[in-house]
């Protein structure tokens, strides 16, 4: 009884996926705590939800962090490529502190590719004994929205190597309600959810779709692999992400992201998120 008290650790507090957890967890009158890398970041949360600097490269942060935590929403931040090293003393922290579950963001495929950083922390997770949830997901509809924002409301384009293959995109408001309901009822310790949205669209009918929504002509280029990273890479991305990011896409190509999988409705016992919705809800940030 005592545990359901403490506070739920949220890493990733200000992120696309933890902002919403956030949000979810705070309305339901859970007691969260948001790890942030900076108090800028505190700001931008919602009001009365406690904050507290948290840091995977910096031990100093992680006593006041997980004081009294029995519930941790972990996400790995997407520049963090060595996962043992910048990961693993926060992991091994939150198990010695008493850390109960540990819900995962991790990503769909991740149990068949063991090179990919989330397979990494995986295994992590296993070696510290702490009951986890993997939530393993699609690709997020909001990169649209965030890394692809800027190529489709200058240049009407989006410029992604990924051909014809389709992908089983998700939005990250419908990930955040999966992390939140697992972090709140019992039964989900040991499981591994692959989580997608409910269709498998290939870009060229995304740009279609963002066509009719915003009533101007978005097409789709696809680029080269190289011309892509090399794009990213001058945007000031950090290398590790895109490699990383680009080597998804190339896999995307090959159709390796395509297959639906039931667990978002299930478990949400609703449909999951459109595409026509989420371009509805965020039609304002392309114009
Ligand atoms: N995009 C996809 O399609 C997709 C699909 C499946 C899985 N994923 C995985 O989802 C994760 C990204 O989730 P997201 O999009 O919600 O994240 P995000 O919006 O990119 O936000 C990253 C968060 O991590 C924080 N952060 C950065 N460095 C940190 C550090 N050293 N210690 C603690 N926190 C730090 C950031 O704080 P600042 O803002 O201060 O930097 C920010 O709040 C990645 O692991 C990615 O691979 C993504």
């Amino acid at each position: 009884m005592e545990s359901q008290k403490s506070p739920i650790l949220i890493t990733g507090a200000a992120g696309n996926v933890g902002s919403e957890v956030v949000r979810l967890l705070h309305e339901a009158g859970e007691n969260v705590r948001a790890a942030v890398v900076s108090e800028a970041e505190a700001s931008r949360l919602p009001a009365g939800v406690a904050w507290v600097r948290f840091d995977f490269t910096d031990p100093a942060t992680f006593p006041d962090a997980f004081a009294g935590v029995a519930r941790l929403f972990l996400m790995r931040p997407p520049h963090i490529a060595q996962v043992r090293r910048d990961m693993k003393p926060a992991i091994d922290y939150a198990a010695a502190a008493g850390v109960q579950q540990i819900v995962f963001l991790s990503l769909l495929g991740a149990e068949k590719n063991r090179f990919v950083p989330h397979a990494k922390v995986e295994a992590l997770l296993a070696e510290s004994g702490v009951p986890t949830t993997l939530l393993r997901c699609g690709f997020f509809m909001q990169n649209l929205s965030t890394t692809h924002r800027q190529d489709i409301s200058e240049n009407d384009d989006i410029f992604i190597p990924a051909g014809d293959g389709k992908t089983a995109f998700i939005d990250v408001r419908d990930i955040a309600a999966v992390a939140a309901k697992t972090l709140t009822e019992p039964g989900h310790n040991g499981k591994a959810y692959p989580l997608t949205g409910s269709e498998a669209l290939d870009y060229g009918t995304v740009a279609k779709l963002l066509t009719t929504a915003l009533n101007r002509s978005i097409g789709y280029s696809h680029p080269h692999f190289l011309r892509f990273a090399w794009r990213l890479w001058r945007r000031g991305f950090p290398l590790s992400y895109v490699t990383v990011v680009t080597a998804i896409y190339l896999t995307t190509r090959f159709g390796l992201a395509e297959t639906v999988t039931p667990d978002t409705a299930v478990l949400l016992n609703r449909p999951p998120i459109s595409m026509q919705q989420f371009i509805a809800d965020y039609a304002p940030v392309w114009q």
